[in-house]
C-alpha cells in the first residue's frame, strides 16, 4: 500500500514543473579549483560585473552555458571579427575541453541564483506587450526554455541583455554559419524595431521574479 502512494506521489512531482524546479538542487559550494579563474571576471558567485562586461551565470542553466561555451570554442558566438569582449571569452575556453566545458556547465547550473539589479529606464506597460511574442521562447515569467535553446534572461544583467539584442540586430551576434539557435534570435529581433522598444522590453523583464530557481 506504502508503495502505491509513493508512486503516486512522484508521478504528481513529474507532472508539475513547478515542483520539479523547486526541486533541483541549487548549492553554494565553493568554486572548483580549476574554475576559479572565471570568477575574476564573472564574480565569486557568478553574479556578472558590469565594469568588465561580464554577464551574470548565476542564473543559467547547464544546458545553456554548455552550448555557450561550445559556441565560443567553435568560434560560432561572434565569428572571428568579433568585438574585444566576446574575443575576450573565445580565448577562456581554449583551455578547456569538452569534458571540461561539461563539468564547468554542472557546477553553474546548480548555482544559487544571483539577480542583478535595475539601471535601465523605461515605459514597462509597452514592454510587457512587447514582450508576448518574447515569451513564445523565453517563457511568460522569463524562465528560459531548454526546448527552443532559449535562454533565462529573469534576472540577468539589463546592460548585458542590451547589448547582446543590438549585438543580434547587428548581426555581431547570431549570424555565423553554424549558428542555429542564435539565428533564430536573430529573427525575433525585428519585433523590437528601435532602441526604444528594447529599454521597454528590458524594463518589463525586470519586473520578473528574479528568486525563483532556474530550469
Ligand atoms: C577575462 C574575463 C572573463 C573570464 C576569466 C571568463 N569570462 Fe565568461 N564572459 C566574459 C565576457 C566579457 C562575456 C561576454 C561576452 C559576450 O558578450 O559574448 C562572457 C560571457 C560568458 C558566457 C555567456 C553568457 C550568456 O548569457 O550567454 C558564459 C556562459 C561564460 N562567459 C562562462 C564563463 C566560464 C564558465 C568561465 C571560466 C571557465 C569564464 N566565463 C571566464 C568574461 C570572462
Ligand atoms: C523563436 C524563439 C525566440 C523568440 C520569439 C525570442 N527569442 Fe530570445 N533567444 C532565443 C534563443 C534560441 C536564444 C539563444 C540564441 C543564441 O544561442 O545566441 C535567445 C537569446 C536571447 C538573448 C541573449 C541572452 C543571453 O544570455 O545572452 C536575449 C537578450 C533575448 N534572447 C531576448 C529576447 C527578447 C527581448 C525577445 C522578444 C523581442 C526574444 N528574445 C524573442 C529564442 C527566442
Amino acid at each position: 500500500m506504502k508503495k502505491v502512494v509513493l508512486c503516486i506521489l512522484s508521478l504528481t512531482l513529474v507532472l508539475s514543473p513547478g515542483i520539479i524546479c523547486a526541486a533541483e538542487p541549487v548549492t553554494s559550494q565553493p568554486t572548483p579549483e580549476r574554475f576559479i579563474y572565471c570568477t575574476v571576471c564573472h564574480g565569486t558567485a557568478f553574479q556578472g560585473n558590469r565594469s568588465l562586461d561580464a554577464p551574470n551565470l548565476s542564473i543559467l542553466g547547464t544546458w545553456y552555458v554548455k552550448v555557450q561555451l561550445m559556441n565560443y570554442k567553435k568560434m560560432i558566438r561572434g565569428g572571428a571579427g568579433a568585438k574585444n569582449h566576446v574575443q575576450e571569452m573565445q580565448q577562456m575556453v581554449t583551455a578547456l575541453d569538452e569534458d571540461a566545458i561539461g563539468e564547468v556547465s554542472a557546477f553553474v547550473g546548480t548555482m544559487k541564483s544571483t539577480p542583478a539589479s535595475s539601471t535601465i529606464f523605461g515605459d514597462s506597460a509597452r514592454g510587457a506587450k512587447l514582450y508576448q511574442s518574447c515569451g513564445t521562447c523565453h517563457g511568460a515569467d522569463g524562465l528560459g526554455n531548454e526546448t527552443f535553446g532559449a535562454p533565462r534572461l529573469a534576472g540577468q544583467h539589463d546592460w548585458y541583455l542590451e547589448r547582446e539584442l543590438v549585438s543580434y540586430r547587428n548581426g555581431s551576434r547570431g549570424a555565423a554559419e553554424g549558428d542555429l539557435y542564435g539565428a533564430q534570435m536573430r529573427a525575433s529581433i525585428s519585433m523590437l524595431e528601435d532602441e526604444e522598444s528594447i529599454r521597454d522590453v528590458l524594463v518589463y523583464i525586470n519586473t520578473f521574479n528574479q528568486t525563483l530557481n532556474k530550469n
